[in-house]
């Protein structure tokens, strides 16, 4: 395993955001706190509920395109950028069986990935599996390189950056990039409210969980006294920016004390902290956010619903 991010950094990276995020108006959170095991158990279990499309239709296009990529591609790594549970993974690792010889599942929860990296290596004998512990917004430069490299990024969680972002992170992205390489990028499309809010808000609780998981972790790693039980879940489409937000609202006047950053922070009854925005993509808004990265789009698949999209790209000419 190569750890590009200590304990040490992890811990540091935490106390800013959360200094900076709860000092701030509004107050936020970023979403890369939500995954520690729990709470990337917790999304594994959102991606199996009813109301959350995104991974079924993500993985039609996968069962359907494989074969396509491989072709195009004939990547001899894969390098998987916030690979999570590596589930879908395994039909492009099935169908790029012919050339890989390498998997490198990057992500910032790094007990997770050993798991899942461990479960697929058992399974693809011969093939070298190497986990990466890293933020893809500090440590692009850092990843291991190679002849045709196929780096995937799936599930939507460009979406989870800001636009401004994910200028820079597909541009860093762009400069690591050399010809014969491919980008293969999962993105939610735009759609009906009502089923958008739903895939954020489902009835089961989950989702809430996973939002209120932020506050377990801060509790745990920087010694707060978080009441999680008097945050409420939020979900709200967000019409000018075309981005679900996941929010926590206080649900009193209450005073949280964070010990580890010897710090007070009120939170007004009704105040909402954001925790996480989830871009909806429209193609052109696509295919403008890669040009602009040097990137261009070589196809933009969606399942047949027209749901959820798969976009493959390379370096521009
Ligand atoms: N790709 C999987 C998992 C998506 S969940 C799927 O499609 O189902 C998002 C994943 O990105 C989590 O595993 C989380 O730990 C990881 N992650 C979030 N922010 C990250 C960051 N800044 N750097 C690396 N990994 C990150
Ligand atoms: C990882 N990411 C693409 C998920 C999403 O849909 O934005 C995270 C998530 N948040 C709530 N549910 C799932």
């Amino acid at each position: 395993m190569d750890r590009f991010l200590t304990a040490d950094d992890l811990a540091k990276t935490l106390r800013r955001d959360v200094r900076e995020g709860l000092t701030g108006t509004p107050k936020t959170l970023p979403p890369k706190w939500f995954y520690d095991e729990r709470g990337s158990a917790l999304f594994e279990e959102i991606t199996r509920l009813e109301e959350y499309y995104p991974t079924r239709r993500e993985r039609e296009i996968l069962r359907v395109r494989a074969p396509e990529i491989a072709a195009i591609t004939g990547a001899r790594t894969l390098l998987e950028l916030g690979a999570g549970s590596g589930e879908k993974t395994r039909l492009l690792l099935a169908a790029l069986n012919g050339t890989l010889r390498a998997y490198v599942p990057v992500d910032v929860s790094g007990d997770f990935l050993e798991g899942a990296a461990a479960g697929i290596a058992a399974d693809h004998p011969g093939l070298e599996v190497r986990t990466v512990v890293a933020d893809y917004e500090q440590h692009l430069h850092l990843l291991p390189g190679g002849e045709r490299r196929l780096v995937a990024f799936l599930g939507g969680t460009l979406g989870n950056m800001p636009p401004a972002a994910r200028v820079g992170f597909l541009g860093g992205l762009r400069a690591t990039m050399a010809e014969g390489d491919h980008l293969l990028m999962g993105a939610d499309l735009v759609k009906d409210t009502g089923r958008l809010v739903r895939a954020y808000d489902d009835a089961a609780g989950v989702t809430a969980e996973f939002n209120r998981n932020v506050l377990h972790v801060i509790n745990r790693e920087l010694d707060a006294d978080f009441d999680v039980t008097a945050f409420e879940h939020v979900a709200a489409w967000n019409e000018a920016e075309e981005w679900i937000e996941m929010r926590l609202r206080s649900t009193r006047d209450q005073k949280v004390r964070i010990g580890g950053l010897d710090l007070t922070v009120f939170f007004a009854e009704g105040e909402e902290t954001r925790t996480e925005i989830s871009s909806k993509f429209r193609r052109e808004r696509m295919e403008a956010e890669l040009g602009a990265a040097g990137l261009e789009l070589a196809e933009f698949w969606t399942d047949e619903a027209g749901d959820f999209s798969l976009t493959l790209a390379r370096p521009a000419v």
